[in-house]
């Protein structure tokens, strides 16, 4: 395993804004993680019912030093609170405080916070500093970083939001004790991620050192958080708006997306849906000869010893097609797949209707009699 510095800071470079993602156990308490950030009289933490409670305070004091007012706003918990509803009671504090246009604002919090913070942040006033502290893992590598914000829609996943950059990332991995297992294999779908679509190197080394992520080591904690957020650093510095190559990083949303929307947001979470649609993106990507079968087998093993799903559920070809159709990758309607072209490199694609539903088909649960 490389070794890394306990507190590693790598840059996100982007055409308007750069900044450092710091990552380390004990990050939080760190005076040195907030220093340097915008100045104004007033901060807000938003957090959510779950999180609050444990860290909340803990970054109200990391904060009090350079913020005269630091308030704190704790919003129900889960996706299905990801909706206007959810992210005007935001714009209701701000307002209720007069907070100006240069309060920042602080998501404490999962990739559910960290979108919808960050989304007020890019509307309010029409624009106001934020900082991401993500406290799950899947934010901590994924979500957090390269300014996607979004809140759902019924009728799709993150439909409604903004590219809009943080000016830091406080990854703070003792955060991750608190963390359910479930939530911790959900976060490992997201790393797993960046093994086929990047790094071929880095998926064999999370073979190898499964068992340690599941069981927290801070060692293969700190490698494998850090290696995605270098190769996420890396992807969003060469095509921050998803001209093309950023596209890579929903390898597997496609189906998942359809999974989760289908369900009903909040069933199966966000990691388990990609991990599934990883699973039927190799297979599609194996049928389209690019390939082998044994990928396939590689990566339905790997997902299983995270305990991830590997199945569907029984959505119903049809509607799992017209699902996939409202994908932000489609283009005229046709829907287009991150496929894997060879371990480690990844392209976005069409692919023939019988072939993807044949892997549909392939991969559901029966329908329930
Ligand atoms: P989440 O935010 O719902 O958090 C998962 C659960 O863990 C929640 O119940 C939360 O309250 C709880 N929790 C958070 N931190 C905790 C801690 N330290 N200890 C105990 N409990 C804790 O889900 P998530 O998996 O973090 O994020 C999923 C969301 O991120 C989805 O909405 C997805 O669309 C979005 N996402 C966005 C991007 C992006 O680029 N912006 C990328 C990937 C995913
Ligand atoms: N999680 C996909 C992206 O950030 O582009």
């Amino acid at each position: 395993m490389s070794s890394r510095p306990a507190f590693g800071a790598i840059q996100v470079v982007t055409p308007g804004r750069s900044y450092d993602i710091v990552i380390g156990r004990g990050a939080l308490g760190d005076a040195a993680s907030w220093q340097g950030l915008p100045r104004a009289s007033q901060a807000l933490i938003v957090t959510n019912d779950t999180v609050g409670p444990i860290y909340a305070s803990a970054l109200q004091a990391a904060l009090a030093p350079h913020y005269a007012d630091v308030s704190l706003l704790s919003l129900p918990d889960g996706e299905a609170h990801k909706d206007w509803q959810t992210l005007n009671l935001i714009f209701d504090h701000l307002l209720s405080r007069a907070c100006d246009r240069k309060t920042v604002l602080f998501a404490l919090g999962g990739g559910v916070i960290g979108d919808m913070t960050g989304f007020a942040a890019a509307c309010y006033m029409r624009g106001v500093p934020f900082v991401q502290v993500p406290t799950t893992l899947l934010a901590q590598v994924d979500s957090s970083v390269g300014g996607k914000t979004a809140i759902n829609h019924p009728r799709g996943k993150n439909m409604v939001g903004a590219f809009y950059q943080p000016e830091r990332v406080i990854c703070d991995l003792a955060t991750l004790d608190s963390l359910p297992a479930r939530e911790v294999a959900a976060g490992l779908a997201e790393i797993v991620k960046y093994g086929p679509i990047a790094d071929a190197e880095f998926l064999d080394w999370i073979e190898h050192n499964i068992d340690a992520l599941l069981a927290r080591d801070a060692a293969a904690l700190l490698h494998a958080v850090g290696r995605s957020c270098e190769i996420k650093a890396w992807v969003v510095g060469q095509d921050e708006r998803e001209a093309g190559l950023r596209a890579i990083l929903n390898f597997g949303h496609t189906f998942g997306h359809a999974i989760e929307a289908g369900l009903g947001y909040g069933h199966w979470l966000h990691g388990e849906a990609v991990a599934c649609g990883m699973l039927m993106a190799s297979d599609l990507s194996a049928r389209l000869g690019l390939v082998p079968g044994a990928f396939v087998d590689r990566m339905r093993r790997l997902l299983q010893r995270c305990a991830l799903p590997t199945q569907a559920p029984p959505i119903g070809i049809d509607h799992f097609v017209d699902l996939m159709r409202v994908d932000k990758k489609a283009e005229g309607g046709e829907i287009r797949f991150v496929v894997i072209e060879s371990v480690g490199r990844a392209g976005v694609r069409p692919a023939p209707d019988a072939l993807v539903r044949q892997v549909i088909a392939d991969h559901s649960a029966p329908a329930r009699a």
